[in-house]
């Protein structure tokens, strides 16, 4: 062989050797944001194109979603943003639902009995939202562009309309199927239908009312929702349905910025929500465990692994359900215990290797939650990143659009426990952390996550899923700082979910292999395979070459990343 023939062959062979596995991702320079839209992803990208920073599409993004993606984008709503800055600083945005002034911790009794329907279904299961004021205090601290200019587009896409996909028609069709869902509500079905018959795919839906409340919204800013004609409408759709919002209930909503829960793995510095939301805690407290196993060497999907990944999840989903709530009343939450290094290696020693542990007599589980909820991830010129996940609970929320207002509430009082004392095998929960009281946030698990390493942005994630965020979110990152998957790769592979009680370990189906479920099976793992879990939408700076590789969550039709 020539040395020339050589030469090449050598390069060759090196050439395949760094091809991917797997899919690869959407890549992009100056910026780029995923969401579960790709109309609203490039709302985002356009204004961080125009000179916007990562917070002002965000904003531009997340009104868009409440208009494109009506299941769970919303101003109804409620959630969460963290935030990181290109120079490292990160901070937190709570705008999660509150309870309003008539609320109390039995109020989903009905003659002594739970009255899921009340509680799930009903005007009083809406929160007072938060999501416009989150929104704005974002904006306000950290924003660049006129508030107005990251409404506007909204705007445009409620008053113009746009073009209805597969999966939105087939999702619209479906909601006037059921009595309970959008025909119980004549606003949601005008709102959502053509006169009670389903929409078609590539159809234009257009949304009038919507429009001229976010105008509103982007004219007066908070005041145009909580205050004046929006603020109206919905205390007169409350008062005629029994339920409990008042004028006063929203204009004393008060979003908060809050100080992040920061962890620490394998080098990577991890950036969460703290509560109400119990999503930064249980990743850095499962992560915490995981620590001290070399799961790459286990190898990827692996029984072994796939065991240790459970074992931890069920002990910080206990601790979860033990002690976190709203901070501003439950004032004895462990937090720097749960998510300090000691604790994770003492879970560790509770870990058998080989078989699986019973998650101890149920004092309590939980009920069955949705799988509706939305997260977006932006990422700017600077490097500032956006993690920012929002909900409005179920699928569409509590399916009641404001009449005259054209916007979706939510049924997020839902995720407050069921009632002092009520906790059983059957799904009810009653301990006090997450009980309901006036002006208090319920617990949530979304979990808007952001990794740094060596000081410079590393990856933005978060999904919705209920629960099972938690779980996506961990899984994600360990895909990537474990396993060295790149963006994509991370996305599609297999989930599992662990929540404590029940005790049972989902697996997506065809996540893993036969003969890995039958190990699990063997070790004593209740094992169920389930369809899709989560939509994570992830960026990851690459730092060799300082590129943001994308990755779209496919569990969900219309995502997208836009970026440049
Ligand atoms: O805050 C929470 O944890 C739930 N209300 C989120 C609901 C959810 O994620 C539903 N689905 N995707």
């Amino acid at each position: 062989m020539t040395r020339r023939l050589f030469t090449l062959l050598l390069a060759v062979a090196l050439a395949s050797l760094s091809l991917q596995a797997g899919a690869l991702p959407a890549r992009a320079k100056t910026g780029m944001v995923i969401s579960a839209s790709d109309i609203a992803s490039e709302v985002g990208w356009q204004v961080i194109k125009g000179g916007g920073n990562a917070v002002d599409a965000a904003v531009a993004t997340a009104f868009a979603l409440a208009v494109t993606h009506p299941t769970a984008g919303n101003i109804g709503g409620g959630g969460f943003m963290v935030y990181r800055a290109g120079s490292g600083q990160a901070t937190s945005f709570d705008f999660r639902e509150a309870a309003p002034a008539g609320a109390n911790a039995e109020m989903w009794l009905t003659n002594g009995k739970y009255d899921f329907e009340l509680h799930h279904n009903s005007h009083r299961s809406v929160g007072v939202p938060g999501t416009v004021a989150g929104l704005h205090m974002a904006w306000k601290e950290l924003g660049s562009k006129p508030w107005k200019e990251l409404v506007f587009p909204a705007v445009k896409l409620a008053r113009d309309g746009f073009e209805i996909s597969h999966a939105l028609a087939r999702s619209l069709e479906g909601m006037l199927k059921d009595a309970d869902d959008f025909r119980k509500y004549p606003a949601s079905v005008a709102q959502f239908s053509k006169n009670g018959t389903p929409y078609q795919a590539g159809e234009i839906l257009k949304q009038p009312d919507l429009a001229r409340t976010l105008e509103r919204i982007a004219d007066q800013g908070p005041a145009g929702f909580y205050e004046g004609e929006t603020a109206a409408l919905i205390e007169k759709e409350m008062k005629a349905h029994d339920g409990l919002i008042t004028r006063d209930d929203l204009k004393k909503y008060q979003p908060k910025k809050r100080e992040v829960i920061k962890g620490n793995y394998r080098g990577y510095e991890l950036i969460g929500m703290p509560p109400p939301s119990s999503g930064g805690i249980a990743v850095v407290e499962a992560l915490n465990i995981l620590e001290g196993y070399d799961l790459k060497a286990n190898g990827y999907g692996s029984a072994k692994n796939v065991h240790l990944i459970a074992e931890s999840m069920r002990r910080a989903f206990a601790d979860r359900a033990q002690y976190l709530g709203d901070p501003d009343f439950v004032t004895n939450m462990p937090i720097p215990r749960l998510i300090s290094k000691e604790y994770g290696e003492t879970l560790r020693k509770t870990i058998n290797p080989n078989k699986a542990s019973k998650s101890s007599p149920s004092t309590f589980t939980w009920p069955t939650e949705s799988q509706e909820t939305t997260h977006f991830s932006v990422v700017d010129a600077q490097r500032n990143a956006v993690s920012m996940t929002y909900t409005l609970e179920y699928g569409y929320g509590s399916r009641i659009v404001v009449p005259g207002a054209g916007f979706l509430l939510n049924n997020e009082m839902g995720d407050f426990n069921a009632g002092p004392g009520l906790t059983n095998e059957q799904g009810l929960i009653g301990t006090p952390p997450n009980l309901a009281q006036v002006g208090k946030r319920m617990l949530s698990s979304m979990a808007p996550t952001i990794v740094a390493k060596d000081g410079q942005l590393f990856m933005v994630t978060g999904s919705p899923g209920g629960r099972t965020i938690i779980n996506t979110v961990l899984m994600t990152l360990l895909n990537v700082i474990d396993f060295g998957m790149n963006a994509q790769e991370a996305v599609d592979a297999g989930r599992i979910h662990h929540q404590w009680l029940p005790d049972r370990l989902s697996v997506e189906r065809y996540g893993f292999s036969a003969d890995t479920i039958n190990q699990l099976k063997a070790m004593g793992h209740n094992v169920a395979e389930v369809g899709g879990q989560g939509v994570d939408e992830v960026i990851v700076l690459n730092p060799k070459d300082g590129m943001l590789e994308g990755g779209v969550d496919k569990r969900q039709a219309d995502g997208g990343a836009a970026g440049k």
